[in-house]
């Protein structure tokens, strides 16, 4: 077993063969901009990590490693088109650098590029990885649709939430880890318990995802602080201020969330202070914590050694723990 760093290390030595120049240039730069652009590579480092476990090579997960990563990146290209987000790992997103036809059909090339690696794997496994993908590719779609519905409705409740995030981020996440079980050819079941770990991880990642588009430190994560706050978006910290605050804070929030006179960064800090003093920040840090808790408590039916789960139990606390 590799630690985390090395995954990484070899999984960006094989992103740097795949992303090379080609013509149309208009159309495979934006898609080597964004895949060089950075990122944590959660994702792949956890598909490789997951074939080991499970006795796979690193080698043989590359490729579906790499689908999972161009996936994430073709999300995130559509992602800040659909959120009007200016910035991506500290640099100006796709749209905002080219426009927004490049933003639209880069994306597009790059989903087709993620399941075209798929073809380097034989027939059984092809499918599998093929399956697992559509599937999941699909929900994400609807956890993005219902992101956007949400932005217009009051009335969103905390399990529609909770489904929202599951199938925009979270079942990524789960699928990212089944395909490494996939490819190294692991139980249906321990397939199936991999998957809700990730999915369990996966909540708890979203869920840290919307503490730090508020409380995050503008220098060093890399997205726009309050994005969130500016879109409307109904987000964990924002459901919780409705549920947990008074009376007084909830129609402040309702307030500020429709005042059009006031800057962006007056409305940003009012509703960090609601996120503050209605007890919601804090909430959101416990859940992170308890999603990330029925992700190792899945882990106790893994067939596999306790060092290995050992492992996965560090990448958790690690991501509860993140900052960016
Ligand atoms: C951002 O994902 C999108 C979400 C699902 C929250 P990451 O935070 O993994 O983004 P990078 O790849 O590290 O930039
Ligand atoms: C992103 O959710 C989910 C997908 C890209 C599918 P967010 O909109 O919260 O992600 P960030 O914060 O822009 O990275
Ligand atoms: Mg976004
Ligand atoms: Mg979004
Ligand atoms: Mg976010």
């Amino acid at each position: 077993m590799q630690n985390i760093e090395a995954y990484q290390k070899s999984f960006l030595s094989y992103l740097e063969d795949f992303a090379v120049e080609k013509d149309p240039g208009n159309l495979y730069r934006p898609i080597n901009y964004i895949l060089k652009l950075g990122g944590k590579r959660l994702r792949p480092v956890l598909t490789l990590m997951t074939s080991e476990i499970f006795g796979g090579e690193t080698k043989d997960a590359m490729d579906a490693a790499l689908s999972v990563e161009v996936f994430h990146n073709f999300s995130l290209v559509h992602d800040d088109i659909m959120d009007d987000a200016p910035l991506r790992r500290g640099k100006e997103t796709v749209h905002e650098k080219w426009n927004l036809n490049t933003g639209i059909l880069s994306g597009d090339a790059m989903l087709i590029l993620a399941y075209q690696l798929f073809e380097n794997y034989e027939p059984n496994t092809f499918q599998a990885l093929a399956k697992l993908f559509s599937k999941t590719a699909l929900e994400v779609c609807e956890g993005q649709q219902y992101d956007i519905d949400f932005e217009t409705r009051n009335d969103v409740a905390i399990p529609e939430y909770l489904k929202m995030i599951e199938y925009k981020t979270a079942v990524l996440i789960g699928a990212a880890m089944k395909m490494g079980a996939i490819v190294a050819k692991a139980s249906e079941n321990d397939q199936n318990l991999i998957y809700d770990f990730g999915r369990y991880l996966g909540i708890a990642f979203q869920l840290q995802d919307d503490y730090l588009d508020a409380f995050g430190n503008p220098e060093t994560f890399g997205k726009q602080v309050g994005g969130d706050i500016l879109e409307n978006k109904k987000t964990y910290l924002y459901l919780k201020t409705l549920e947990l605050g008074s009376e007084e804070d909830i129609c402040s929030l309702l307030e500020v969330m429709s005042n059009n006179s006031i800057t962006n960064a007056q409305k940003v800090d009012t509703v960090k202070k609601l996120f503050d003093d209605s007890g919601a920040s804090k909430a959101t840090q416990k859940a992170v914590e308890d999603y990330t808790n029925k992700a190792f408590d899945v882990l106790k039916s893994l067939n596999v050694s306790e060092d290995k789960k050992q492992l996965l139990r560090l990448f958790g606390e690690q991501l509860m723990n993140r900052r960016v």
